[in-house]
């Protein structure tokens, strides 16, 4: 996943579910092919089996317990996930937070059953100790932020500087993703800019009328 990276989280919005949940992987997959950037989608869990099956486009779960199959109840395994098709996993997103213990075992977890790894931060303090665990991936998004119509590339670009320098110093190999607000090209191409992979988003397409329209919006300066 060397190209720029946008991966859509559906969460539980409304919007995000069944049938609105194919029509915005069958657009993530068409403006991925047209435009080389790839984009993943993370559908909820109940939807991870079919999107990951019927299109071509790298999907995640929204959440996995760093957990061995066994006598645990309601949890979400990496084994299970891997065998749903998901190619990879967010974790620690601001609204399911996670102690750095659960951080790491998930991670461990995620990567003996293959699974790329995106961790949630919220601030400088989390990004570098999220770094720290060599995640495939860290997603830097201002909880204030989150949902609303201005982004983190607008209104905090300086957070996505210091992550990407606080990631740079404690471990170069993971990447950066920036989140929260993400709605059109200029917000995507400024994260680029300040050093990220891509972006982690949500409501602008899953909630838009017509998600194909922006996310060709999105695609559209890289
Ligand atoms: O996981 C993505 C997210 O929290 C950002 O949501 O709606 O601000 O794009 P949104």
């Amino acid at each position: 996943m060397d190209n720029p990276l946008i991966v859509i989280n559906c969460k539980v919005y409304h919007e995000g579910m069944g049938r609105r949940a194919d029509l915005i992987a069958q657009s993530a997959q068409d403006i991925g092919e047209e435009s080389g950037v790839t984009i993943g989608l993370a559908p909820n869990y109940t939807d991870l089996h079919r999107i990951s099956h019927h299109f071509d486009i790298p999907v995640f779960s929204q959440h996995l317990d760093g957990v061995s199959p066994g006598a645990y109840t309601g949890h979400i395994t990496a084994e299970s996930v891997r065998m749903a098709g998901a190619r990879g996993t967010l974790l620690n997103h601001s609204e399911k937070k996670l102690t750095l213990a659960d951080i790491e075992a998930a991670i461990r977890a995620a990567k003996e059953h293959h699974l790329e790894t995106i961790v949630c931060t919220n601030n400088d303090a989390t990004t570098a100790a999220a770094s720290a665990l060599e995640p495939g991936y860290v997603a830097i998004e201002p909880p204030e932020l989150i949902g609303g119509k201005i982004s983190v590339s607008e209104a905090d670009p300086d957070i996505i500087r210091r992550s990407v320098a606080a990631v740079q110093r404690i471990n170069p190999r993971v990447a950066v993703l920036a989140g929260a607000g993400i709605h059109s090209g200029v917000c995507v191409k400024t994260a680029i800019d300040l050093g990220t992979r891509g972006v982690l988003l949500a409501s602008s397409v899953v909630k838009a009328e017509d998600p194909a329209h922006v996310l060709r919006d999105l695609v559209s300066r890289l």
